[in-house]
């Protein structure tokens, strides 16, 4: 358990478990939840019982987000028979039981919700999106000052593939600046993957509370109802939308057992319901990228106990930069490739291809040698969606501002702007270690490639001089090899390394006058051995 010191009442009251995949439980009332099975005839204290699943009933064991439960807990006696059962029947342990006052099938019909957000896409085609392999960066948006909640304030930057097949992704952000009010939102597209940028996120779901902070993510699974309150009023933020899997820690690699985003910080809410009537509270649900909405008489947080392992988890992004997120990086020469920094990642069926990797860039030592330590120039064939939460990006040393965003698509070249490197090549090998501080920047990385919306490339923040942060890129070829004009880069100067060069004729015009010799006298042997004595 752990919990949150701050002043407000809902973060002190707020309790997390913690890991990431676990098979969690949780019970807001001692004894809420049912022992031995999950769907008694009467539940404890007549609670409804309530399955809600975040992969098919015949998902394998591996994929069922069911991993690292105890292996003693198998050999238990007194649950020996329910864990006969439960290798027969793993599929409907592998999902999430909630236990509710009343369940959530309890409302009117679902009607397209009027007025309609005409700004959310979940299936992207040539009638709502383009195709650009364009660099786009746009400026951070303004927060309207119009009352404007979590949902109206969701607007759709970009994306690839349909919700309805269930494969893609979409990007969005958001802008908003008041809470939402006798409502709940439910994705029933994909799993959210939300990173505020300004302004503290206070979430309601099913499964309990969490505050979420610039520098902060998280994660809310499809599926999941739930509430966002804006305690700092004006916020900002980015939001991954996935379609069809889920989010998961990265294979470690070579890396070994430690390191990057360390399980035991991803934080898990504890049970907690509200009880009574709340005539004319809405359900607003997003099906198919559109909104439908449904009316109820009760708070849909209204479960007292739960267990399962498909539940919002958080991870601190700030935390993790500076005392839990393990950052690996060269420690001699080159820069390594940004999947060194990948927090959590949501795999395709093809072994190392991401449908989204999401990675950060934190806080860090750069100490490579004679390297040129920001990204290299690239074209990649994943596509790249940046943002940054606080501080400066390496890359960029102007234009790129907190609350920014840029989109690289596949194969469209990118890298450093001229200004980063004309001031990185003056530097030279007299950089020294150096810290990056005060930063945070991440990327979201998708094998597929995305169209971009409408609104998004007519936006009045698009960086339309964007391209001219590398016109400026000059040539500093000479027409020469290193070796021939002895020269490198540092400050335009040439420099040695290592044994200085030679080059024979310039070592016997040198010899030659030392000796007082000319080309003829060469010739004569006599000459030879009065004047050249040998050395060791
Ligand atoms: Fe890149």
């Amino acid at each position: 358990m752990e919990s949150k010191d701050c002043s407000s009442n809902f973060a002190c009251a707020l309790e997390y478990q913690t890991g990431i995949g676990n098979h969690f439980s949780s019970e807001a009332i001692v004894g809420a939840l049912p022992q031995g099975q999950n769907s008694p005839l009467i539940c404890p204290f007549g609670l409804y019982a309530e399955q809600i699943s975040g992969t098919s009933f015949t998902s394998p064991r591996k994929l069922n987000q069911r991993r690292h439960v105890p292996f003693t807990y198998f050999f238990c006696p007194k649950i020996l028979l329910l864990v006969c059962v439960g290798v027969v029947l793993v599929s409907i342990f592998s999902k999430n039981w909630l236990y509710r006052i009343k369940p959530s099938v309890t409302h009117e019909p679902f009607r397209p919700r009027i007025p309609r957000h005409e700004m959310l896409v979940s299936e992207f085609n040539q009638s709502n999106s383009s195709a650009t392999p364009t660099q786009l960066r746009w400026k951070p948006v303004e927060i309207p000052e119009a009352p404007t909640d979590f949902i109206d304030g969701l607007y759709t930057i970009c994306g690839a593939g349909s919700s309805y097949l269930r494969h893609g992704f979409a990007i969005h952000m958001y802008t908003a600046n008041k809470s939402m009010e006798n409502s709940a939102f439910c994705n029933a597209d994909g799993d959210f993957l939300i990173v505020p940028q300004k302004g503290s996120l206070w979430i309601t779901t099913e499964c309990g509370r969490l505050q979420v902070c610039p520098g902060e993510i998280v994660i809310l699974p499809q599926g999941f109802r739930f509430a966002v309150d804006l305690p700092d009023g004006p916020s900002r933020g980015y939001i991954a939308e996935i379609f069809g899997t889920h989010l998961q820690l990265p294979d470690l690699g070579p890396i070994g057992a430690n390191g990057l985003a360390a399980p035991r910080d991803f934080l898990v809410p504890v049970a907690w319901y509200e009880d009574g009537s709340c005539p004319g509270y809405t359900i607003v649900q997003k099906y198919g990228g559109e909104l439908f909405t449904a009316k109820q008489d009760f708070s849909p947080f209204n479960v007292v106990a739960w267990h399962g392992n498909y539940v919002p988890y958080k991870a601190g992004i700030f935390s993790y930069d500076l005392s839990k997120f393990c950052p690996y990086n060269t420690v001699l020469m080159d820069h390594s490739d940004p999947s060194i920094n990948t927090v959590l990642t949501a795999p395709t069926d093809k072994p190392g291809v991401a449908l989204l990797d999401f990675v950060i860039f934190p806080p860090r030592w750069l100490v490579a040698e004679h390297t040129f330590r920001p990204p290299y120039y690239h074209r990649n064939c994943m596509t790249e969606f940046m943002g940054l939460i606080y501080g400066g990006y390496e890359a960029k040393a102007d234009g790129f501002h907190p609350g920014g965003a840029s989109l690289h698509s596949c194969m469209t070249p990118h890298g450093p702007d001229t200004k980063t490197y004309e001031a990185t090549i003056a530097l030279g090998n007299e950089a020294g270690p150096h810290r990056i501080a005060d930063t945070m920047a991440f990327m979201f990385e998708s094998c597929l490639i995305p169209r971009v919306c409408p609104w998004a490339l007519e936006s009045p923040f698009m960086d339309h001089d964007y391209y001219q942060c590398w016109i400026g890129l000059k040539s500093h070829f000479s027409g020469l090899s290193i070796n021939e004009d002895s020269r490198d880069l540092q400050n335009g100067k040439p420099i040695e390394r290592g044994r200085p060069k030679k080059y024979w004729g310039e070592v016997i015009r040198r010899d030659m006058e030392q000796l007082q010799l000319t080309e003829d006298m060469t010739l004569d042997r006599k000459v030879w051995k009065t004047r050249i004595t040998a050395e060791d």
